[in-house]
C-alpha cells in the first residue's frame, strides 16, 4: 500500500540540507548525522522507521488535509532531523540518564516509583493543573512524563489542551504508548521539538536528578513561548550547590540541592525572560514560574 522509493527520500534529504542552512542553524545536524550515521545497524532502523513515521505522520494526514507538497517537506525536514536527534541521542546516554531503564522495576519497584511521583493529588500537581488552567495555555509539553500522572490529571480535571509527553526511558515511552499516549522518547537537554513550539514547558521533579540544570532550563525557555513551569521536590535555598549521586551498578540517580540565587541568576540571563516567581506549595516542594516575554509571543 505504502510505496516510498530511495529516490524521493534523497529529494527530502536535499530539501533538508537546504532548510538546514538557511532555517534552522541552531541543530548540528553534520554532527547528529555523523553519529546516525557510524552505525549501518542504528542507520537502518533510522531509515525504517522513518518510513514508517513519513506514512503515519504526513502522507495520510497530507492528502486529509491538501497540504502542499512544498509545506510537507519543509515540515518533514525539520521533523526528520529531530527525529534523527532522539535517535543519536539515545545512543549514547549517560550513566544517569540509563539509572531509570536500568534501576527502575528491579532495585526499585515501580510501586515504590509510583510513591515518590504521588498521585493527581499530588499538591504540586493540583497547583500547576489550577495554574495552567487559569492562564488559558493552549498547549503544554510535560518533560518528563514518568508514569503521565499528569496527562490524566488534566484529562480529569476536563482542561482541554494540546497534551505533549517526552521521556527519556524507553520502558516509561513503552507505559505510556500502551496507554495510548502518544508519546516521544528524548531527553530535556536536547528536547525534540523545534523552538516555541508549545505555550507552556513543564518540567516535575527532574533538574535535581540531573548533573547540572542549565541545559534543561535552556532547553525549556527555547520551547516554550509563554511560561516555563519547574517543580523542585529539593528546594533551592541560600547554600551553595551541591551535587549528590548514588551509583547503582554505574548508573547514577543525582538528588541535587541548588543554589537559588546563581539559579535566579542563570535564569535572567535569557533574553526572553520577563519575569519570574516561586509558589510553595507544600513543605518539600516549590514552583519556580518562569514568564517569558511577550515580545517572543506576539511572533
Ligand atoms: C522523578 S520522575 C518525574 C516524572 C514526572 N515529571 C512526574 O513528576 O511524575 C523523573 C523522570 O525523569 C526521566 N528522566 C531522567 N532523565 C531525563 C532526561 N535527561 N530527559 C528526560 N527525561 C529524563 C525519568 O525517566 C523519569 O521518568
Amino acid at each position: 500500500m505504502f510505496q516510498l522509493n530511495r529516490s524521493i527520500v534523497l529529494f527530502i534529504l536535499c530539501f533538508m540540507n537546504i532548510f538546514y542552512i538557511v532555517n534552522i542553524q541552531s541543530i548540528d545536524y553534520q554532527k547528529i548525522e555523523r553519529e546516525v550515521d557510524q552505525s549501518p545497524e542504528l542507520m537502518k532502523s533510522v531509515e525504517n522507521s522513518f518510513l514508517q513515521f513519513l506514512f503515519d505522520k504526513y502522507f495520510i494526514k497530507s492528502s486529509l488535509e491538501d497540504d502542499s507538497m512544498l509545506n510537507v517537506s519543509f515540515d518533514l525536514c525539520v521533523d526528520f532531523i529531530i527525529f534523527k536527534m532522539s535517535a543519536a541521542q539515545l545512543v549514547k546516554p549517560k550513566p544517569h540518564e540509563q539509572w531509570w531503564e536500568q534501576c527502575l522495576g528491579l532495585q526499585v519497584s515501580m510501586l515504590t516509583f509510583s510513591q515518590w511521583l504521588g498521585d493527581i493529588n499530588a499538591q504540586s500537581r493540583v497547583a500547576v493543573r489550577e495554574h495552567v488552567k487559569n492562564k488559558k495555555y493552549k498547549s503544554i509539553l510535560d518533560i518528563p512524563s514518568g508514569l503521565c500522572i499528569d496527562f490524566f490529571g488534566f484529562k480529569h480535571n476536563g482542561v482541554d489542551i494540546d497534551y505533549y509527553v517526552i521521556d527519556i526511558t524507553p520502558k516509561l515511552v513503552d507505559y505510556a504508548q500502551s496507554q495510548g499516549i502518544n508519546v516521544r522518547c528524548g531527553s530535556i537537554e536536547e528536547i525534540p521539538m523545534r523552538d516555541a513550539s508549545v505555550d507552556v514547558c513543564y518540567a516535575r521533579h527532574i533538574l535535581e536528578h540531573l548533573d547540572y540544570y542549565q541545559k534543561a532550563i535552556f532547553e525549556l525557555i527555547r520551547v516554550a513561548t509563554k511560561e516555563v513551569i519547574i517543580v523542585f521536590f529539593i528546594k533551592p535555598g541560600e547554600k551553595s550547590d551541591k551535587i549528590n549521586y548514588s551509583d547503582c551498578g554505574g548508573y547514577f540517580l543525582y538528588h541535587n540541592y541548588y543554589n537559588q540565587q546563581q539559579l535566579e541568576q542563570y535564569v535572567q540571563t535569557f533574553s526572553q525572560v520577563d519575569e519570574f516567581e516561586w509558589e510553595e506549595v507544600s513543605s518539600n516542594e516549590i514552583i519556580l514560574h518562569i514568564y517569558l516575554t511577550t515580545k517572543q509571543n506576539s511572533n
